[in-house]
């Protein structure tokens, strides 16, 4: 058995800015427009008037201050209140695959490797910007490298999904390095006219490297992984490739990402720290010998219940610290850049655990001790 080494991160996230009051007023002024032309049909009680939103909610509610977006202006434009993405000829980069390469370049600097040097690429995101090729063909290709690629999709859980199916394949020797990224343009997917779901989103993108060991000192072992799922339709997006054929039979179809905040909390508060505790026992560790959570960042209180149920203890900044105020939920990268952003302090033979979860649902954990 080979000992699976993660060698290096990478990280990034555009540097358009949206913040709570930005977007707070141009989904108000898009709920009063909407109020005023549906003003009949609401008071015939037809359909329900768009509550309004405020930034004191949000901050309160989730501990999102700030989000960072790929593009800004469409979001915020009552119109579209969706980024504007021009499409791309054949010929050029694809919007996504550029978007990913911005953490796969660092995280491969940062190594000192060549793209050639990579056994396998795993694209590891909510949400793929076509269907084939996969965008980790169009990846593996970009960096150069000529051996398998594949594109997996777990929501917020997907980098750990990836970091799980790599370490197996690296400790049972099928091969030798492997890069998981996951680039996340969640402000495509989220529905800016839903007032429980506006606020929750950034974009970003983040890579992993994962190597076997080679006897060259550093990085982090990587002690175990460990994935789990329970099916729940209250975090949903029905964004897909059936929504044209849907259209033909009702024109009106509007698939939307749909949420019930309290029922999701609730859930993964309970399934999200019982299958980090499982990989914890299955490879003896316990939790005073955990220095560090790295957990997905979706809401604040989130974050305090499940990293206290994982450490045993109360969460703080240094025991499990939060990026939320600044990048709000970036889906699955929020782990990965937490976990870069928060672990330069950790001495070598510190351990931590990363814990990521979202719809499906996925609950990912991976533990890992710095060499
Ligand atoms: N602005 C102002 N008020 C709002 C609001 C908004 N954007 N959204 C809801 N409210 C109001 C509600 O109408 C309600 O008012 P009421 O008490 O008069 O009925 C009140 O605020 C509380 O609403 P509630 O839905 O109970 O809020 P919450 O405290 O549960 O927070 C979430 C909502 C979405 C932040 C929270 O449920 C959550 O984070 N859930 C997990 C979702 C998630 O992270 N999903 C991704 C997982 S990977």
């Amino acid at each position: 058995m080979h000992t699976s080494i993660i060698r290096s991160t990478g990280y990034w996230a555009p540097s358009n800015v949206i913040t709570n009051a930005e977007l707070v007023e141009s989904y108000n002024a898009y709920a009063r427009r909407f109020n005023a032309e549906h003003a009949a049909e609401i008071a015939a009680g037809e359909i329900d008037e768009a509550p309004f939103s405020s930034s004191e909610f949000i901050t309160n509610a989730s501990g999102i201050e700030r989000r960072h977006v790929y593009e800004k202006s469409g979001i915020l434009d009552i119109d579209t209140l969706t980024p504007r993405i021009p499409p791309r000829r054949f010929e050029d980069i694809s919007a996504q695959a550029e978007f990913a390469m911005k953490a796969v370049r660092p995280a491969l600097e940062k190594a000192g490797r060549e793209g050639a040097e990579i056994d396998g690429v795993i694209v590891a995101s909510s949400a793929q910007q076509r269907n084939f090729p996969g965008l980790s063909c169009e990846i593996q290709n970009l960096i150069g490298a000529t051996g398998w690629s594949f594109d997996l999709t777990m929501a917020c859980a997907s980098a750990l999904y990836g970091l799980n199916i790599a370490n197996a394949m690296i400790r049972s020797g099928q091969a030798r390095r492997i890069l998981v990224c996951s680039p996340e343009i969640m402000t495509c997917i989220n529905v800016h006219s839903r007032r429980d779901v506006h606020f929750i989103f950034g974009d970003a993108a983040s890579a992993i490297l994962v190597e076997a060991d080679d006897g060259t000192p550093g990085g982090w072992e990587v002690l175990g992984t460990h994935t789990q799922n329970k099916f729940s339709n209250h975090l949903r997006s029905d964004y897909g490739f059936i929504n044209i054929a849907e259209r033909t039979v009702d024109p009106d179809y509007t698939p939307g990402l749909d949420q019930d905040g309290h029922r999701v909390f609730k859930d993964v508060v309970s399934l999200a720290p019982v299958v980090a505790r499982d990989l914890m026992t299955r490879i003896g560790l316990e939790p005073e010998g955990v220095r560090r959570a790295w957990l997905h960042q979706a809401n604040i209180r989130m974050v305090d219940m499940i990293a206290k149920r994982i450490l045993g203890r109360d969460r703080t900044p240094e025991n499990a610290p939060s990026i939320l105020e600044e990048y709000g939920n970036t889906s699955s990268s929020s782990v990965v850049m937490n976990f870069e952003m928060n672990s330069d302090d950790m001495n070598a033979g510190d351990t931590g655990i990363m814990c990521a979860y979202g719809a499906g649902y996925g609950v990912g954990a991976a533990a890992v001790r710095k060499r």
